[in-house]
């Protein structure tokens, strides 16, 4: 079977596209998946920190970096769909690039991390166009909103998450909270896995976010949700 190919985008610099891309990609692979991740930003951010990994806990997915195929990201991608189970394609802060459209054009899946917060909000407007323009073209591009580093408690939290669903996007149902292991997991290249009882919180939001994932991938008559 080919890889299930997902978009992570938001032309939001922040909103945690690389953050998601890695997590995810670290789910994957430990449920025995390959996986590339494909750093399709030219800040290489991807790229970097899978090289951080040490030698003797390497990042568990392989990373390529397609940046400079820029519209034509997609069909560079379409080069590892016979060798990988996922592919995740990590997209640039930029609507006006042409790589988000690219890669929205072979997804199957694209998801939108979104701080809940209300300039955040306003700029996923215009992904959320951008999805809707592919969406003609790729007829079964499913997309989800992630909300990341979420404070659930606050008031503010509270009340974008009541608007969101309203907002044109579906919300994915697993949220990712603000914890200081995800920005610990960039710094050493690794993935919550590696932090193992210290980071059990996170491990079981990510593993939420990706069974999440694995089920609005599937065949749609074998869909349970
Ligand atoms: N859930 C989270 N909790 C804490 N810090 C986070 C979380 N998600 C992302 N970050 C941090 O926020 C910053 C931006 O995230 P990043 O994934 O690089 O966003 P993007 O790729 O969309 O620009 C990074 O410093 C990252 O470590
Ligand atoms: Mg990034």
């Amino acid at each position: 079977m080919p890889a299930k190919i997902l978009a992570v985008v938001n032309q939001k610099g922040g909103s945690g596209k690389t953050t998601i891309s890695m997590q995810l990609a670290g789910a994957l692979a430990h449920l025995q998946n390959k996986v590339l991740v494909v750093d399709a930003d030219p800040q290489g951010t991807a790229t970097r920190w899978a090289a951080t990994a040490a030698d003797v806990t390497p990042f568990p997915a392989s990373v390529v970096g397609l940046s400079a195929a820029s519209s034509k990201v997609h069909r560079e991608v379409k080069k590892f769909v016979d060798d990988y189970d996922y592919i995740i394609i990590d997209c640039p802060p930029a609507a006006d690039s042409p790589v988000p459209q690219s890669a929205l054009l072979i997804a199957d899946l694209a998801l939108v991390p979104l701080i809940p917060s209300p300039l955040d909000m306003w700029a996923a407007v215009g992904i959320r166009q951008v999805i809707e323009q592919v969406s003609a073209v790729n007829e079964d591009l499913q997309s989800r909103l992630v909300i990341n580093q979420c404070q659930p408690h606050t008031t503010l939290a509270q009340e974008i998450l009541e608007i969101l669903p309203s907002f044109g996007i579906e919300l994915a149902r697993s949220y990712v909270r603000q914890r200081q292991v995800y920005r610990q997991a960039a710094v050493f290249g690794q993935t919550v896995y590696d932090f193992g009882s210290k980071a059990k919180e996170a491990i079981s939001e990510i593993q939420a976010l990706t069974d999440e994932v694995l089920a609005i991938l599937r065949p749609h008559n074998s869909q349970e949700f």
